[in-house]
């Protein structure tokens, strides 16, 4: 078969090599791809987040007889990729824009969570500066909330605020300085919720699901949950907090819960839904839906996958995935994400990275994000480089195997954290 990949990430890099251990993989095109893409696929150099250039992606798919394109980030899936190609006739796995907007609208999605039951904080929706100041008013005033732009912020539309005088602050940054742009016409103020975090990924065709090992991101650049939040610096699964308090349970719950309701609205999603719960007193909460799969949690998840990939998106593709067993390794995986010094501010680039080679053990696999490959060597483009993974019996050892791969790696400023699942071992 032919595939085409869209994404430019580690968790596209992830995603191409498990569509390589198949047996019925014969063409693998990546669109733009990555420096360690190039390396097992074709880089298409095509821009993914314009609409105007879909018709240029549609065109590469025809001309190349591709069986389905596989869409890994979220910019192409709220911008409609998925109608686009569905009314060309093109096998496209993902959300449509409606289903994307799970994910792009967190107005929209606090609206289906209230309608569909699904636990969550409560919360409020402002269009209005005025209005939401003087909500905040009424707040108390050292009482922590969290404000939250509505629109697709890359990562930085999330804001937990000390105070009442810092959430106004921020909320007057968003609203009237704008420094969000458009993401920001429209906020949500909600309570704090304070505990662990858990991802769930999940296959679904809109009408069966398969929920994969849960998973947990390290969203600050520095130990100890220290610093800015970022991409995400690391991950592994399973989570052991949520074989603890039947989390996996109360989370299946809510998770048939958000596919019924996504039957009921009658959206067309095919691919990955991603849920972010929030853990308080051992009662799962919803945090956030991502319509797409996670990064860099599929770094660590994707490799305990057993069932071949693209039998998988198949199945999605002719919403028969409830006839399909998949299955998992009974291990657990550790990845850890390497980045420029100076990530998630000013970084410098163009930084040859050395020592990859050293990497041969089976249980370990590098995934690249922000390299570009050039005269036989890689070099750093962007703030999250690569993403290590290893796999092992328990969670110690893959801790341990993924830091001493990490260690034989080198590009100048590189940063890691060192405490990557390490609240594993604790749980
Ligand atoms: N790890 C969070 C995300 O993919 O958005």
């Amino acid at each position: 078969m032919k595939i085409l990949v869209i994404g430019s990430g580690g968790r596209e890099h992830a995603i191409c090599q498990q569509f390589l251990k198949s047996s019925k993989i014969d063409e693998l095109y990546c669109a733009p791809g990555n420096g360690g893409i190039s390396q097992i696929a074709t880089n298409v150099n095509i821009s993914v987040n314009v609409i105007s250039d879909f018709n240029k992606l549609a065109d590469f798919t025809k001309k190349n007889k591709i069986d389905f394109t596989f869409v890994g980030p979220e910019i192409p899936l709220s911008l409609g990729i998925v109608d686009y190609f569905e009314a060309n006739g093109l096998k496209i796995v993902g959300p449509s824009k409606d289903g994307a907007r799970l994910e792009s609208s967190k107005i929209y999605s606090k609206e289906f969570m209230r309608k569909y039951d699904i636990p969550t904080a409560r919360y409020n929706c402002f269009s209005d500066i005025n209005d939401a100041l003087k909500f905040l008013d009424k707040c108390e005033k050292n009482q922590k909330i969290v404000v939250k732009a509505d629109g697709l912020a890359a990562g930085k539309g999330v804001y937990i605020c000390s105070s009442r005088e810092e959430a106004k602050n921020t909320v007057n940054q968003i609203m009237d300085y704008k420094i969000l742009g458009s993401a920001g016409t429209n906020i949500i103020i909600e309570e704090y919720i304070k505990g662990p975090e858990l991802s769930y990924l999940i296959f679904t065709d809109g009408i069966s699901y398969s929920i994969m090992p849960a998973s947990q991101d390290h969203k600050r650049i520095n130990d100890n949950d220290q610093g800015p939040n970022t991409g995400g610096m690391g991950a592994y699964a399973p989570a052991p907090l949520a074989m603890m308090n039947d989390l996996n349970k109360k989370a299946e719950v809510i998770i048939r819960k958000i596919i019924n309701g996504i039957k009921a609205e009658k959206i067309n999603y095919k691919g990955v839904l991603y849920v972010g719960l929030i853990i308080e007193e051992s009662s799962p909460y919803v945090l956030e839906f991502n319509c797409r799969f996670g990064d860099p949690e599929t770094q660590a998840v994707l490799p305990l996958l057993d069932t071949d990939l693209i039998g998988i998106c198949d199945a999605i593709l002719n919403k028969e995935l409830g006839a399909l067993k998949i299955d998992w390794k009974k291990e657990f995986s550790v990845s850890v994400v390497l980045a420029s010094g100076g990530y998630p501010g000013k970084f410098e680039v163009g930084f040859e990275i050395r020592g990859l080679e050293n990497i041969n053990d089976k249980d370990t696999l590098i995934f690249h994000a922000g390299t570009k490959f050039e005269s036989g060597k890689f070099f750093t483009c962007g703030g999250r480089i690569l993403s290590i993974t290893s796999r092992a019996d328990n969670i110690k050892t893959a801790i341990d195997k993924v830091y001493s791969n990490v260690r034989s790696i080198y590009f100048k400023n590189m940063h890691y954290r060192k405490d990557i699942a390490w609240r594993a071992l604790n749980e």
